[in-house]
């Protein structure tokens, strides 16, 4: 296994480009098992996520050649193939977003149960319950989600909690189903907007696209259409919180500024300077100890969940007290047991993490869980003194692109290894 072998003490300095968005780009490309034809998707992040979705969909008869950050795809035609097998959702639970077009294309799925991740259960009853709402006839087989449809149709949705892939999966199944769907409590995360976009350019009829009540009025069939992926808006501020941990002055290219208004305050609160260079590009700097912030991750537009992590480790060497509370999911903090490894001092009570800075982390040994704790333990390497080797780094190129070359381009000393554990 891969692992990165970090050495602490460099400053930030530079200009860094934000790839597309890895959360926009799944549910972008699981849409194209909607309508026969060929796509290019431009600005897909070429990342383990959207290489093993693209292989799940070459199962379904939909070719597709990711050529640096473009993706060519070709939906040649129902080959009456429909399922997502273990092997592949099991490395990859975003999976379940062919759930919901399946059944709207090809009125059958056999869809392995994602099962959980190291943040959590991570159920997918609420796609369930909808799927069904709208005709699906679906059973647990085995381990796997086996639906059916003569046709979907229309239906009033309401979610008892806010899930952006269960809005998502909706969604596709709603442009293709009979009637009416209305989608109550739906979640608004910019990724969404995205995918509605999309649809709406494939020929969906959708309202309400951006608020948590959305209106779908299915039509009988779509087009294939072309596409630009928006900017990823996590990846953009992890690289911020990697350029303020280091008192740095890096000028990020790309950002989208419009979707991170919340970090920006969090961020600014701690002593973060944030300069709009223009409307893409933003310079960020810090002159000195970064100050204690407290922060609750909340859905969107509230602090994002996955940048919990990497804000903790942020915290880990600031001045004073903070406190990190995750209310999205139950078990989002597996990075501070490595963190502590590397001499933080942090308390678990409930869902908080309280976290005391400390003036210098130490540079260890520290095991990646998922995908942000991998980008939290990276950001903590940049000032731990010494060498920290953060192994099973799969989980950070599941959905960083090149991560560690952009740090290394603004002056980080990282290196990439085999001989991890
Ligand atoms: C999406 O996951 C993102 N993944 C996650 O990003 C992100 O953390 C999450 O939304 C929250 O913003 C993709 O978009 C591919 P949810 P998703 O359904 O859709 C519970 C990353 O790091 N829930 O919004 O799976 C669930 O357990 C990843 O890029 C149910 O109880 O998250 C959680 O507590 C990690 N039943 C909460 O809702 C359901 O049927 C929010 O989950 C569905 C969800």
């Amino acid at each position: 296994m891969e692992k990165l072998v970090i050495e602490g003490g460099y400053t930030l300095k530079g200009k860094v480009e934000v790839s597309g968005s890895k959360n926009a780009s799944l549910p972008i490309i699981a849409a194209t098992i909607l309508c026969d034809g060929e796509y290019k998707i431009d600005n897909v992040p070429n990342l383990r996520d959207v290489r093993t979705l693209l292989k799940l969909l070459s199962l379904l008869n939909i070719e597709s050649r990711l050529d640096r950050s473009k993706v060519l795809l070709k939906n040649k035609n129902d080959n009456g193939a429909y399922e997502a097998p273990y092997d592949l959702v099991k490395t990859m639970r975003a999976s379940i977003l062919v759930l919901g077009p399946l059944l709207a294309k090809r009125r059958k799925a056999r869809v392995s149960l994602p099962g959980g991740c190291a943040i959590g259960e991570r159920p997918v009853d609420q796609h369930i319950k909808a799927l069904k709402q709208m005709g699906a006839t679906i059973d647990i087989e085995h381990g796997y989600i086996v639906a059916e449809c003569d046709s979907l149709k229309g239906a009033d949705i309401y979610f008892d909690l806010v899930t952006v892939t269960g809005t998502e999966n909706v969604l596709m199944a709603a442009v293709l189903a009979k009637g009416k769907t209305t989608i109550y409590n739906a979640a608004i995360e910019p990724e969404v907007i995205d995918l509605a976009n999309f649809l709406i350019k494939m020929g969906a009829k959708i309202e309400g696209v951006g608020t948590k009540t959305i209106t779908v009025y299915g039509v009988d069939s779509l087009s294939p259409a072309n596409y630009s992926v928006m900017n990823d808006r996590i990846e953009a501020a992890t690289l911020m919180c990697a350029a303020a941990i280091t008192g740095g002055d890096v000028e990020i290219v790309g950002v989208p500024q419009e979707y991170l208004t919340t970090v920006f305050e969090k961020l600014s609160e701690t002593g973060v300077n944030i300069e709009f260079v223009d409307d893409k590009k933003v310079r960020v700097y810090s002159l000195g100890r970064l100050k204690a912030a407290d922060v609750t991750t909340q859905v969107y537009p509230g602090f994002p969940t996955d940048l919990q992590a990497q804000f903790m480790a942020l915290m880990c060497v600031a001045d004073g007290v903070s406190v990190v509370t995750e209310t999205i999911f139950e078990n989002r903090f597996m990075h501070v047991a490595e963190l502590k490894r590397m001499g933080a001092d942090i308390r678990l009570k409930d869902r908080s993490a309280v976290v005391n800075g400390v003036k210098r982390l130490s540079g260890a040994h520290v095991m990646a869980s998922d995908l942000r704790a991998s980008a939290s333990l990276v950001i903590a390497g940049l000032v731990a003194e010494g060498e920290t080797h953060v192994h099973r780094i799969y989980h950070l190129d599941r959905g960083y692109e090149f991560f560690d070359k952009k740090l290394n381009g603004l002056g980080a000393k990282i290196k990439r290894e085999k001989n991890g554990v």
